[in-house]
């Protein structure tokens, strides 16, 4: 996980000082986040996933293309991010579009995971029904000793990949007493530059 130091854009920077306070404390999943995705019929689903890194053009998380949240953001790239540390008692919620990174970057972050995690990845048609856990475990299982045996690289299958999110609105939440907790939204305008204000809790 990269937090790209010198970021320019103000709540980005914001953002990047939340996660590097989670990260130098070492808690739990300080890098996880849920993202909700607009599916047909417009019915909203959520899950969790990581972010793998953050800088000024936004956020960058890894996934298959083609599973449940690939399909929603082929057809409706919006998105929306939340982030809880419960130590820290602060909230971030991003809300945005997003967009596939360049191949060759994908390639990078792939390239870089352990072997059985590519061959999973290979293997698994994520959100795709399947016959048992323990077909798939064993169809990973092999397929990791083949590539062991022979010595070759797997490669990385095109509908796995990373995901920028482009962030249009973030929202950042810290505890208060009594519920009087802080509320700072930032919204980018037309001409990119941000504005912000207090909400009331
Ligand atoms: C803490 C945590 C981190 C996860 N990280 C990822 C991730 O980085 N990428 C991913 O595709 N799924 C990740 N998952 C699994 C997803 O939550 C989800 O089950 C999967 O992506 C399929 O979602 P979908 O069917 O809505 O597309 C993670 C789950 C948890 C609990």
């Amino acid at each position: 996980m990269i937090i790209e130091q010198n970021i320019k854009t103000l709540p980005l920077a914001k953002v990047a000082e939340v996660l590097k306070k989670s990260e130098d404390l070492n808690l739990t999943d300080w890098n996880a986040m849920n993202i909700a995705t607009v599916g047909l019929k417009n019915i909203p689903s959520s899950r969790m996933v990581l972010l793998k890194k953050i800088n000024d053009d936004g956020l960058v998380f890894y996934t298959n293309f083609n599973s449940k949240k690939g399909q929603d953001l082929s057809k409706n790239q919006s998105i929306a991010v939340n982030f809880w540390w419960r130590e820290l008692h602060e909230q971030i919620r991003i809300e945005g579009e997003v967009a596939e990174m360049p191949p060759e970057k994908s390639d990078e972050y792939f390239n870089s995971r352990p072997l059985k995690s590519r061959i999973a990845a290979i293997v698994s048609q994520q959100s795709e029904k399947i016959e048992s856990p323990e077909t798939l475990q064993k169809e990973i299982d092999d397929l990791a000793e083949q590539f062991e045996l022979n010595g070759d690289t797997p490669e990385r299958p095109k509908h796995c990949g990373l995901y920028l999110i482009k962030p249009s609105a973030i929202e950042l939440w810290k505890e208060g007493d009594f519920r009087a907790h802080q509320r700072e939204k930032y919204l980018k305008k037309d001409d990119e530059t941000w504005e912000s204000c207090f909400l009331s809790p």
